[in-house]
C-alpha cells in the first residue's frame, strides 16, 4: 500500500451508554478515493466529527502527515490542510456565493481585518478560479440563500477547497440531491481531487455512487468497522450483505 497520510488507532466516542465510535482504527493512503458507508447512526458523521476537530475522542489517537493531531481544533486542522463539508450544508445565506469563498479564502489567509474594510476586491480571481471548477461559474453573484441544495453543497465544496486541503473530509456531499445529480457531483469531486492530488474520504448512502467511485471502502456497523478493503471484496463480505440486507450492493 502507498504512503499513509491520515489514520485513526482505536478512536472511541461515547454519548453516554452508546458507543457511537467504537475502537475504529483507519489507515487512508495519500492520493486515495475513500468511502465510509453504514446504515443510519452508523457513527460516520461522529467518526468525521473526531477526525477533524469538531468533537474530542475519549481515547485513541489521530494522526494527520505524520503528526498526532488528536484534540486539535477544528481552525488549526483548516489551517493545517484538513478541511470538511458537513452533512447539513453550513454556508453564509446573507452572503453572496462568491463573497462565501472569498470569506474562506480570507481566512485561510488571515486578513478578517482587511476583509471587513473592502472584501469586493479581494481574491476575487482564485474565488471565480474556485467556482467554475465546482461548476457555479454563472452564479457567482446570486445570493447563497437562492441556491438549489445541489448547488449549496457545491458551493460548500468551493468553501472546503479554498484552504487547498490535503485531506478532505465529505459528510454526505450528494445528500439531498436527485440520483442522476448524485453521480454526477461525485464524479466531479473525484475529478477536482485528481487535479489537486487530494485525499479524500467522503460519507454516501447511494451503493450505486460508492461502488462505482471509491477505491476503499470501510463499513461502520453500531459505531464499528466491519469491513474494510475494495469494492469487490466488500461486495462479496458476507458481513456487509447482513448489514445491508435486501439491498443491491
Ligand atoms: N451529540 C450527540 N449526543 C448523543 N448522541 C449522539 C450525538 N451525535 C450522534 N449521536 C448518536 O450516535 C449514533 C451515531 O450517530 P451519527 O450521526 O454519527 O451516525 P451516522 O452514521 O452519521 O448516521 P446518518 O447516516 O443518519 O447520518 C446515533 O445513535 C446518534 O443518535
Ligand atoms: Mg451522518
Amino acid at each position: 500500500m502507498s504512503e499513509s497520510i491520515f489514520s485513526t488507532d482505536a478512536l472511541h466516542k461515547r454519548f453516554g451508554g452508546l458507543h457511537a465510535t467504537d475502537n475504529v482504527s483507519l489507515n487512508i493512503a495519500r492520493s486515495e478515493f475513500r468511502a465510509i458507508i453504514g446504515p443510519n447512526g452508523a457513527g460516520k458523521s461522529t467518526l468525521f466529527n473526531l477526525v477533524t476537530g469538531f468533537l474530542r475522542p475519549d481515547s485513541g489517537r489521530i494522526l494527520f502527515e505524520g503528526a498526532d493531531i488528536t484534540g486539535k481544533s477544528p481552525n488549526r486542522l483548516f489551517a493545517n490542510g484538513l478541511s470538511r463539508t458537513f452533512q447539513i450544508t453550513s454556508i453564509f445565506t446573507n452572503l453572496s456565493v462568491l463573497e462565501n469563498v472569498q470569506v474562506a479564502l480570507l481566512s485561510h489567509h488571515r486578513k478578517l481585518f482587511h476583509f471587513l474594510q473592502r472584501a469586493d476586491a479581494q481574491f476575487l480571481e482564485p474565488t471565480h478560479e474556485l467556482l467554475a471548477q465546482v461548476g457555479l461559474g454563472g452564479s457567482a453573484l446570486r445570493p447563497a440563500s437562492m441556491l438549489s441544495h445541489g448547488d449549496r453543497k457545491k458551493l460548500e465544496l468551493a468553501v472546503a477547497l479554498a484552504n487547498r486541503p490535503k485531506l478532505l473530509f465529505l459528510d454526505e456531499p450528494t445528500a439531498g440531491m436527485a440520483s442522476n445529480e448524485r453521480i454526477e457531483a461525485i464524479r466531479m469531486v473525484r475529478r477536482i481531487a485528481g487535479e489537486r492530488d487530494l485525499t479524500v474520504v467522503f460519507t454516501e448512502h447511494d451503493m450505486q455512487v460508492v461502488f462505482e467511485v471509491a477505491d476503499r471502502i470501510s463499513v461502520l456497523h453500531q459505531g464499528r468497522i466491519i469491513a474494510d478493503g475494495p469494492p469487490d471484496e466488500i461486495r462479496a463480505s458476507k458481513d456487509v450483505q447482513r448489514v445491508y440486507l435486501g439491498e443491491t450492493i
